[in-house]
């Protein structure tokens, strides 16, 4: 008899039916909010993932399956799927298109790690990734996204840990201050820790070896050290966060296994899994896609482990493309409006809202290219009679609903 590959795993009912229904609830939920699906090569370039997720990190250093192929080429069997969704939007050039600006997959990774209960060497990611939106909305929207899909599974017991991870003109200062407060303390620090220390301190952070751990437990931290603009930039995700009822911890030594990251990092864990408790992870990584030769779009996204997931997902099982944008005027009008396409979706209508304030002109335009059929117009006067005016934007008729009218109206049209 020949073996399965030691951290890979067979699937097949009853356990598929938990995958099934993590999936159909993710594709339900991303086509709410205006997501569509990208599905990339198994395989790329080594230098892909040298470039994007670090050669320092765990990750890079450690756990790839790199290959080479028969023509002495060297290939990687991907342990994450951003840095390829990136690969493609440039090399396909996605990003002039607006209805490619959020995209989500649903595919096996690869990492060679030790395997344990939730940890394998071929596992399973769910993720999104949202282009072009460098608003802490955006980052608000996304992380929304990742909470109520494990609301809309029956995951209760989920926390939210939240940090900021700076950008690149704050972190150099703080990169020098933790150099310098763990150099004293080197010869406490293990092997990688040592080393790490001169190519990339950050990544000393996530050292799990339990004898470094007493040491960067008093290391500064990074959320102490951040400039004007991703100290206000982290306040509003945590206000906006706040304001819409989505619990999270600040977590100050959250800095993430990957160097793309810039600003806003978070991670989902569940202490139903026990050991391997991260259940979700991701972050804002505003310069990956000009790193990768594209045009320097920001960027924000996550992925989840599905093979954990699964493990906590009770038993239990859809879908219509997204027809209506949101137009909001003026930034005190955001949060209005954010309340009305929770009311909207609410009611099951998939509506599209975006975090970067916009004209009536370029609210228009932006809607024309999501080839949406309904902008919903959400200005003072709107707010004030508390009827939004609603566009059609193929027949050009304009219409004066409440939230519950306006609801019923797109579910009868579309
Ligand atoms: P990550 O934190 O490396 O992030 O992985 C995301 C999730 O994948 C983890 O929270 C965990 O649930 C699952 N996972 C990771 N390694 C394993 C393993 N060996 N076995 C089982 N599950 C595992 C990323 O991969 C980023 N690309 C996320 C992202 C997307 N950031 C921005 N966009």
């Amino acid at each position: 008899m020949i073996n399965g590959v030691k951290g890979t795993q067979d699937l097949y009912f009853p356990e598929i039916k938990a995958w099934h229904r993590i999936e159909a609830a993710a594709r339900e939920l991303f086509a709410l909010y205006g997501y569509s699906e990208i599905r990339t090569p198994v395989m790329e370039h080594t230098e892909l993932f040298v470039r994007s997720v670090g050669d320092e990190t765990d990750i890079v250093s450690k756990e790839m399956y790199t290959f080479q192929d028969k023509k002495g080429r060297s290939l990687t069997l991907r342990p994450e799927y951003t840095a390829g969704v990136m690969r493609s939007v440039v090399e396909n050039r996605l990003h002039d298109s607006a209805r490619h600006s959020r995209l989500y997959y649903i595919g096996p990774q690869f990492r060679y790690e030790r395997p344990q209960k939730g940890r394998y060497r071929q596992f399973h990611q769910i993720g999104i990734e949202a282009l072009g939106d460098a608003s802490p909305g955006c980052d608000f929207e996304c992380i929304t996204i990742g909470r109520e899909l494990m609301r809309r599974l029956g995951i209760a017991q989920v926390e939210v840990r939240i940090n900021s991870v700076g950008c690149p003109r704050c972190r150099p200062a703080y990169t020098e201050k933790l150099r310098e407060a763990l150099a004293g303390r080197s010869g406490e620090l293990c092997q990688d820790c040592r080393r790490r220390l001169e190519t990339n301190p950050l990544r000393v952070l996530d050292c799990k070896v339990p004898s470094c751990q007493p040491v960067l437990t008093e290391a500064p931290k990074i959320s102490e050290c951040l400039c004007d603009e991703c100290a206000a930039h982290f306040e509003e995700v945590k206000n906006l966060l706040s304001e819409f009822e989505v619990p999270f911890v600040p977590w100050p030594r959250l800095v993430r296994g990957l160097d793309y990251y810039k600003k806003t990092v978070f991670e989902m864990i569940s202490p139903l899994l026990g050991a391997q408790d991260a259940l979700l992870g991701g972050g804002r990584y505003d310069g990956l896609l000009g790193q990768l030769g594209g045009p320097a779009l920001p960027s924000f996204g996550w992925a989840l482990g599905l093979e954990r997931l699964a493990l906590i997902t009770p038993a239990g099982e859809e879908k219509r493309e997204p027809e209506v944008y949101i137009a909001w005027m003026g930034g005190e009008l955001y949060k209005p409006a954010l309340r009305i396409a929770s009311k909207l979706r609410e009611k099951g209508v998939p509506v599209i809202i975006d975090g970067e304030e916009r004209s009536v002109k370029n609210s228009m335009k932006r809607a024309d290219r999501l080839n949406v059929k309904f902008a919903v117009i959400v200005g003072e006067d709107e707010i004030k009679a508390e009827r939004l005016t609603v566009k059609n934007l193929e027949s050009g008729e304009q219409f004066a609903f409440g939230v519950e009218e306006a609801a019923s109206f797109f579910m009868s049209n579309s």
